[in-house]
């Protein structure tokens, strides 16, 4: 992946102790309708520490520096029930479509005004091209 022109070292978050890394999430950067687009993934955290905020904190983390770099949204694949937390919600809300078989679990969160969301197809990088 750190070959990969899709990968920006700026957006890959890990999250350690003194000894330990506990998670991690790497997004890269995909096409939508020709622009660059975040999308997230893939996001985990050691089963051993799940559900004590380090997930959270990822994605937070994530959002912050999105911001700071003038991004609009952020994209990914996941379960609903986890991401809605964050203000993600079914792309096709805003327009985006991706693999016609991932239905709600494709995902995009705005990270300003909805409304400057660009539409379009997402395609993501080149190293996620098998997935769907
Ligand atoms: C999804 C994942 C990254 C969340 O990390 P985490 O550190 O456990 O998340 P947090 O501690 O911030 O949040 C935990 C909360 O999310 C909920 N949650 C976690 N995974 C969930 C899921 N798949 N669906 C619904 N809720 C989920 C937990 O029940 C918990 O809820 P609570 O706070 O009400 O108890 C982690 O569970 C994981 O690594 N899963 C396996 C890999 C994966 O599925 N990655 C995402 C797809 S790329």
């Amino acid at each position: 992946m750190g070959d990969s022109e899709a990968y920006e070292p700026y957006f890959a978050l890990v999250a350690c102790g003194k000894e330990a890394l506990f998670g991690y999430a790497v997004p890269t950067w995909g096409d939508l309708d020709g622009a660059p687009a975040l999308g997230v993934g893939p996001i985990a955290v050691d089963p051993g520490i799940q559900g004590h905020g380090v997930g959270a904190a990822l994605i937070e983390e994530l959002f912050r520096r999105a911001k700071r770099r003038g991004e609009w949204v952020v994209v990914l694949l996941g379960e609903p029930a986890y991401y809605s937390s964050f203000g993600f919600a079914p792309a096709s809300r805003f327009g985006i479509v991706a693999h016609p078989t991932w239905g709600d679990f494709f995902q995009a969160c705005a990270l300003g005004d909805e409304a400057e969301v660009p539409s379009g197809t997402y395609t993501y990088a080149e190293p996620f091209a098998s997935l769907g």
